[in-house]
């Protein structure tokens, strides 16, 4: 008898063909109003499941009492709470590794955006507004050669070190739980407490994942500490940062510029004040977001909870520290 999963999002053909000759499916296009009680139901048989963009609370898992496995598509795992997960005894798998390089790759775009004000007047030549040779007020900013702080150096936070590093001869500063000796031997990177990087860093980038502890880790207080001049970078999640005290410090000049590609409230409601400042560079959350690296993270994720629910949670196990196995 196949186990009974649910995957809650799209996957390509040939990995949900993976999934079909393993397990009895249940499928949901993503999570919404219309079939949540659908869904509701359908966790009362599920043992497990498969998807991304969704939040998993505990009450709603109290309702998937036979559940043995989840595996996310995502490297982020805020949409479960994995305390909870452990307590029952259910492994939580995510994708890290594979989406390193893409994302940082995003990452820097909303750098040389940000600095270069690349959006901004690039609507402005679309708009017919290029009149005249682009003066003093419309000028960017250097990216290389500058001070790249990183908040977060995790497999993407180096990656994103590299492409400063080697890439744009930045220097390279970082806080993290802990020290990275390869970071600070590869890149010449240096460990410092956050506020001296908020106080010296041209660019600072913001990767930590969303727990407790990174909660509006950045707000007025912090945007305070930095440049005049620096550009403030988000990869991480929209709750990492107070976004009114972003809007604040880009609207009165504590900061130069930002450059967004997660938010508090996903999608990005359009009338976000965040929208009407040209010193703000919004992505809708596409770090990740390309058919190589997408089916990367997939095929890793379909990989996982077949192995998860075979009772393999040795690779990508997000809350094996949690688990007493
Ligand atoms: C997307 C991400 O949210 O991996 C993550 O944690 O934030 C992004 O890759 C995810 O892939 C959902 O599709």
């Amino acid at each position: 008898m196949k186990k009974k999963i649910i995957l809650y999002r799209d996957i390509p053909a040939q990995e949900r063909l993976r999934l079909d000759e393993q397990f009895n499916v249940t499928f949901f296009n993503g999570i919404n109003e219309d079939n949540k009680d659908a869904f509701k139901a359908a966790l009362a048989d599920a043992e497990g499941l498969i998807g991304s963009s969704t939040d998993m609370s505990p009450e709603l898992l109290d309702l998937a009492p036979k559940l043995k496995a989840a595996s996310t598509i995502s490297v982020g795992t805020d949409q479960y709470n994995l305390a909870y997960l452990a307590k029952r005894d259910i492994p939580l798998m995510h994708t890290p590794g594979v989406l390193n390089e893409t994302t940082a790759d995003t990452m820097f775009t909303l750098i040389m955006c940000a600095a270069r004000r690349a959006v901004e007047l690039s609507n402005m030549v679309r708009e017919g507004r290029w009149t005249s040779n682009i003066g003093e007020a419309l000028y960017g900013t250097d990216v290389h050669g500058k001070t790249l702080g990183i908040i977060g150096m995790g497999r993407i936070g180096y990656a994103i070190a590299k492409r400063g590093h080697f890439g744009f001869d930045m220097k390279i500063q970082y806080s993290n739980r802990s020290r990275k000796p390869d970071a600070e031997q590869d890149l010449n990177a240096t460990y410092m407490e956050m506020d001296e990087l908020l106080q010296t860093s041209d660019f600072v980038c913001v990767m930590t994942p969303l727990t407790p502890d990174t909660e509006r880790l950045i707000g007025a207080k912090e945007f305070a500490m930095m440049k005049k001049s620096a550009i403030f970078i988000n990869g991480s999640r929209g709750k990492v940062i107070d976004e009114a005290a972003l809007v604040e410090a880009l609207s009165n000049g504590t900061i130069r510029a930002a450059g967004l590609d997660v938010f508090e409230v996903e999608p990005l409601p359009g009338n976000s004040p965040l929208c009407k400042l040209d010193n703000a560079v919004l992505f809708p959350h596409i770090g990740s977001a390309t058919a190589e690296t997408r089916l990367a993270m997939i095929t890793c994720a379909v990989d996982n909870l077949i192995n998860a629910l075979n009772g393999d949670i040795s690779q990508n196990c997000a809350n094996q520290h949690l688990l007493n196995r």
